[in-house]
């Protein structure tokens, strides 16, 4: 098994979620949130996000893949759609890491065409020296230097999701 170095460890995370959980709550008072969670690797943020906030959070599920090993391929494909309306909702995108940008802009665009009332954009870890792509990233848990990370949902060929921590391969 690979070597994994820890660079944001379990107690760091949950202490930014607590501060995100709140910003969110202060921009979203008295309003139902629509959380759209980019399967799979946003499956424990959007999780550990929802359950710190108090508003009425509706699960919503999307998946789209742009990734195979640590390159980046240009085609994103996508394997499920949203089944439920979001017309008129206020929707979240909820996303695990942004690296060129790619697929956050192609969701955006897409998700637009479903007319919500508002679309934002929250990720646990943004790598802002890779971006192809500006885009405007509302929610940024942590922004890292250039690393393949994996745990808290990232993987690397679909190991390493369920670490509880941000770690590294060596
Ligand atoms: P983008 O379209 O280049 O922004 O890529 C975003 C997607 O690439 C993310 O949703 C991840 O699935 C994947 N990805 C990018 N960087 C990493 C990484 O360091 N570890 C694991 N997955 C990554
Ligand atoms: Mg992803």
């Amino acid at each position: 098994m690979e070597n994994i170095n820890i660079l944001i460890n379990k107690s760091r995370i949950e202490k930014r979620l607590d501060e995100m959980a709140k910003e969110i709550e202060k921009d979203y008072e008295g309003k139902d949130i629509v959380f759209l969670g980019i399967l799979k690797g946003s499956m424990p943020f959007m999780w550990e996000l929802a359950k710190r906030i108090k508003n009425n959070v509706i699960f919503e599920f999307i998946e789209v893949s742009s990734y195979e090993g640590t390159e980046s391929t240009k085609k994103i494909t996508m394997h499920k759609d949203i089944k439920n309306s979001i017309q008129g909702k206020d929707v979240i995108i909820i996303e695990d890491i942004v690296d060129t940008g790619r697929t956050l802009s192609f969701l955006s665009e897409h998700l637009k065409e479903k007319k919500p009332n508002s679309l934002k954009i929250a990720t646990l870890l943004s790598k802002p020296s890779r971006r192809i792509i500006e885009l405007n990233v509302d929610y940024i848990g942590f922004k890292i230097e250039d690393k393949f990370v994996v745990g808290y949902g990232l993987d690397y060929n679909q190991d390493f999701r369920n670490l509880p921590y941000i770690g590294y391969i060596e």
